[in-house]
């Protein structure tokens, strides 16, 4: 086991990586303030998952509530997170139990915001259990729901205590949702680091066999990037918005499809193809740059070209992205690949983005 630390001004927490670890209730143990938690997951992550869980935990001595909430991104909302409350609330949980998530990304999100909420805020654990989740979402502290107009619309900045990342987990993941994590993996080579761009180009096959030794570089690099990012500016007031990277296009095609229809790692995927292409249309990254991209993105075994969603409503739809400032649009774009930036795109090089050969141009 692997155990990085993030460290912020007023807390830190370690994020475990490794195989194995669902068992371990002494990782859990010391970051309890009452011998009480709730495991709050879903159907399908709860049938393969949840009872392992809750028997190292009982067996030393905690009392587990399980929460199991319906599966899916379109679930991601008031009336779900009404749910955990009702739970809670029927169970007369305190200000010392602890929340644990057990699932991905929309699990994470979900319990995060419950715990940030709960009585003001009560301690909360991430279990991730989707690549996605490991690299990404279960680190960082964001937490939201979905509104029918936004992703992501309604939420806090609130850390968890701990993260377990056990790849062991990742051999249930269906292909789809790997290739889907391994989208937010690419973000961070093409936002950060140009090394593991390559490294990703040589190892991406073994990382679609589920080779776990892989993974676990996969997700510690992720971690490692995202940890330190976080680290200088955990509410996204500078550099974190660089962690956006293929958002911006991405929760368009998320919202205009219908929440669910893509999975949001095959969204960031598409958007990190056109981010590419108006990098392209800005004089910043060479037809090549643009080719490997979609080179390194088509081996991941993800979507490199957008749905038709038409010109208005791509606009309308990005229009509300948390980086919009003074209602203007700002793109995470790339001056090169490994190096981001936060820029506004003018007009036309945006007209010729999403009239290239990467967006549908009819249903
Ligand atoms: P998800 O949570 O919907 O999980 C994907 C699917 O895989 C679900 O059907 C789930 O039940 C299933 N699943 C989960 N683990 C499994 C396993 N081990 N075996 C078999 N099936 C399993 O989706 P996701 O991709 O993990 O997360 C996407 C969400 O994360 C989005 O809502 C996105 O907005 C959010 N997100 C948040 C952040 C953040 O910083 N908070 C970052 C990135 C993404
Ligand atoms: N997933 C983007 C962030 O955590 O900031």
């Amino acid at each position: 086991m692997k155990t990085l630390d993030l460290v912020l001004p007023d807390t830190r927490y370690p994020i475990h990586i490794g195989q194995q670890l669902l068992g371990k209730a002494e990782l859990i143990l010391p970051h309890l303030k009452q011998a009480r938690v709730a495991i709050v997951s879903n159907t399908t992550v709860a049938a393969l998952y949840l009872e392992p869980l809750l028997s190292s935990l009982s067996q030393a001595g905690v009392d587990c509530l399980p929460v199991i909430l319906p599966d899916g991104e379109d679930f991601k909302t008031w009336e779900t997170l009404n749910q955990i409350f009702d739970a809670l609330l029927a169970q007369r949980c305190e200000r010392g139990t602890t929340l644990l998530a057990l699932g991905g990304g929309v699990i994470g999100d979900m319990t995060g915001f419950a715990a940030a909420c709960y009585q003001r805020g009560v301690p909360f654990i991430q279990i991730p259990t989707t690549l996605l989740a490991q690299v990404d979402s279960s680190v960082g502290g964001k937490t939201a729901i979905n509104h029918p107009q936004g992703k992501n619309m309604i939420g806090a900045f609130y850390q968890p205590k701990l993260v377990i990342a056990d790849m062991d987990l990742l051999d249930t993941l269906p292909e789809r949702e790997l290739s889907a994590g391994l989208a937010e993996v690419i973000k961070y080579g093409l936002l950060g680091d140009a090394d593991f761009i390559s490294w990703l180009e040589q190892n991406m096959a073994a990382l679609r066999k589920r080779d776990k030794q892989a993974l676990a570089y996969a997700v510690e690099h992720s971690c490692r990037m995202k940890a330190d990012i976080v680290g200088q500016d955990e509410k996204e007031q500078g550099v974190r918005a660089l962690l956006n990277l293929g958002h911006t296009f991405g929760h368009a095609i998320e919202a205009g499809l219908g929440f669910g229809t893509w999975l949001h790692g095959e969204a960031v995927g598409a958007g990190m193809m056109l981010a590419a292409e108006a990098s392209h249309q800005m004089g910043w990254l060479s037809e090549a740059d643009v080719a490997r991209v979609e080179a390194l993105l088509q081996l991941a075994g993800l979507p490199t070209q957008s749905p038709a969603l038409g010109d208005a409503a791509w606009l309308s739809l990005m229009a509300h992205d948390k980086k919009v400032e003074n209602g203007e649009i700002r793109f995470v774009l790339l001056q090169s690949l490994g190096h981001a930036v936060v820029a506004k795109l003018p007009a036309a090089e945006l007209e010729h983005t999403l009239h290239s050969r990467f967006v549908q141009q009819s249903a």
